[in-house]
């Protein structure tokens, strides 16, 4: 008895980790503790705690005398909407969530036995970084940490939330793992901070404006989900999970209550505007083609060019891929070639099918765009696509010129379906252009330039300005009216079911990195 009840209250000790004084501080920012963050995300009563009672080895500066057992992490596994999920949540509380030798090794424990058991790992980040006592063991720690996120990279999805500071060399977890989420005003990531900026550069900038969730979203392209708080972030992250399959053997669940509202089919026909010139939002189009209210964008405010997300079609998960014509006019350039890229990576390592749709006018020209490496950024996403043995299906709705043709998922770089709408261009070039520089001769030579030209540019876009001259190669495969493009969807995702291709034996690729 006696026994018992000192074990009821060592647990007690672990739970209160840096004592209600340090759980009031968390919560005057507007935060949870570790252990309130693990009840929300997981279902209720699932949690099972793992290493409850670690403690660190060190000795230095006075730390023999601050253990507090748990360490500053807590660890353990338990389910999301019934599926397995590993967990670890850093306690802020607990000498500001730094990583010891032994934090870093209940990390370790639990992603091991993720991928022993092929399930998700699922990271709340909230730490001053490298626990300074304790010197290099931390760094070793950390590094412990890292190879472990590689190796698990493709084989299980793994998630990382942070939820409060996330600086230095900590800040390469999340960055390997494959879906980053960040909270508003509370939480930030950057190498170095505000302090060491000012020194180097004599730049003067916040915490917020170096490294929050707007600036990882909008800038840098870090931050994948942005979410108001700590209550709405791990929603998310439950939500996200449901599109998810638990590893790279496993297909996404299935869920078998659906909606889609018939009032899209004729929406849809109504979406492209007269003139080819005007844009349109292509998020309207994706909803009038997938299951109600199924889209998730991922990386919504970073190269809003091009769209990605997860959705579902009679309630399988797709990925998806857009170019957004309200953005740029849709063009291919660094950031969304990046963002197209590694969207596309992680649904082929994932089994998630891919449905594109494009309409993309070419690549974006500039000084700016090749000398930071354009060529080798859209090299990317054809990579990605070529590369790609899921189901794979592009919806041509409006433009596809030139390489960006070929890029988004064209049917010579292995896409099984390509369909193209009645109002599809596919070309090298825009009439204008091709005109001038293949007619430049003639055009030049008429009495009436101008009239010439534009007789020329009419010869052209008749020629190349619509959908039949592809069709008529088999380059592409139909040519559907918008509203048929749901049924159209649905059936060849489901001719696909079982679709196997074999790659070349290797030890790996080389992605244009
Ligand atoms: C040990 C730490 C710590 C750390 C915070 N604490 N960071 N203890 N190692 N890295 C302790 C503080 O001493 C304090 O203890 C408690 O946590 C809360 O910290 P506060 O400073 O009071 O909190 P706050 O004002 O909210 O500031 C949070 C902070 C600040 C911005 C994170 O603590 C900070 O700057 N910490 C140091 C960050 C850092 O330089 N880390 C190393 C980065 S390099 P008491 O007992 O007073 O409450 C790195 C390398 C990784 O991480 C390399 C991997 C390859």
């Amino acid at each position: 008895m006696e026994l018992n009840q000192k074990l009821v209250e060592k647990r007690k000790e672990s739970q209160l980790g840096g004592g209600e004084k340090r759980i009031a501080g968390q919560h005057s920012k507007g935060k949870l503790t570790a252990r309130e963050r693990i009840e929300l995300l997981l279902d209720e009563n699932s949690f099972q705690e793992l290493g409850m009672f670690v403690e660190h080895r060190s000795t230095s500066f006075g730390l023999e005398n601050q253990k507090i057992p748990g360490d500053g992490v807590v660890t353990g596994y338990g389910t999301i909407h019934g599926r397995p999920v590993y967990v670890f949540s850093q306690d802020f509380t607990v000498l500001g969530g730094s990583l010891s030798e032994t934090h870093a090794e209940k990390i370790c424990k639990i992603m091991d036995l993720a991928m022993k058991n092929q399930t998700p790992v699922i990271g709340l980040n909230d730490s001053g970084g490298a626990r300074i006592q304790e010197g290099v063991v931390s760094l070793a720690g950390y590094a412990d940490i890292f190879y472990r996120n590689t190796k698990a990279s493709g084989f299980i999805p793994q998630i990382s939330v942070v939820m409060g500071p996330c600086a230095g060399g900590a800040v390469y977890s999340p960055a390997l793992t494959d879906f980053i989420f960040m909270v508003e005003d509370t939480s930030y990531m950057f190498v170095t901070g505000p302090n060491v900026v000012k020194t180097v550069t004599h730049e003067e900038v916040t915490s917020d404006d170096l490294g929050g969730a707007k600036a990882h979203a909008e800038k840098s392209g870090v931050n994948h989900f942005t979410s108001p708080n700590d209550v709405t972030v791990l929603k998310e992250v439950r939500d996200l999970m449901s599109y998810l399959p638990q590893n790279c053997n496993a297909l996404a669940p299935h869920t078998s209550s659906f909606s889609f509202d018939k009032n899209k089919l004729g929406r849809i026909e109504t979406i492209l505007p007269e003139n080819a010139n005007l844009p349109y939002d292509i998020r309207e189009v994706i909803d009038c083609v997938i299951d109600d209210n199924s889209f998730r964008e991922v990386h919504k405010d970073f190269a809003t060019n091009i769209v990605v997300g997860f959705a579902r079609i009679e309630g399988r998960t797709v990925g998806v891929v857009a170019n957004q014509p309200i953005s740029l006019a849709g063009v291919l350039d660094i950031n969304s070639s990046r963002k197209g890229a590694r969207f596309v990576r992680f649904c082929d390592a994932f089994n998630i099918p891919l449905l594109t749709f494009e309409d993309v006018p070419g690549f974006l020209p500039g000084t700016d765009q090749e000398w930071n490496g354009i060529i080798v950024h859209g090299a990317k996403l054809l990579y990605a696509f070529s590369e790609a043995t899921v189901p794979r299906i592009t919806i041509i709705t409006r433009k596809a010129y030139g390489g960006a043709f070929d890029v988004m998922n064209s049917k010579n770089i292995g896409a099984d379906l390509n369909f193209a709408w009645p109002t599809a261009e596919i070309a090298v070039m825009g009439a204008k252009g091709a005109a001038e520089i293949i007619f430049k001769r003639e055009i030049a030579e008429a009495p009436d330039a101008e009239a010439k030209w534009k007789e020329k540019e009419q010869e052209y876009a008749e020629l190349f300005a619509n959908p039949y001259r592809a069709a008529e190669r088999g380059i592409i495969d139909d040519v559907i009216l918008p509203s048929e493009t749901r049924a159209k969807v649905i059936s060849a995702f489901k001719m696909l079911e079982n679709k196997r291709e074999e790659v070349p034996a290797k030890k790996h690729g080389n992605i244009p990195l």
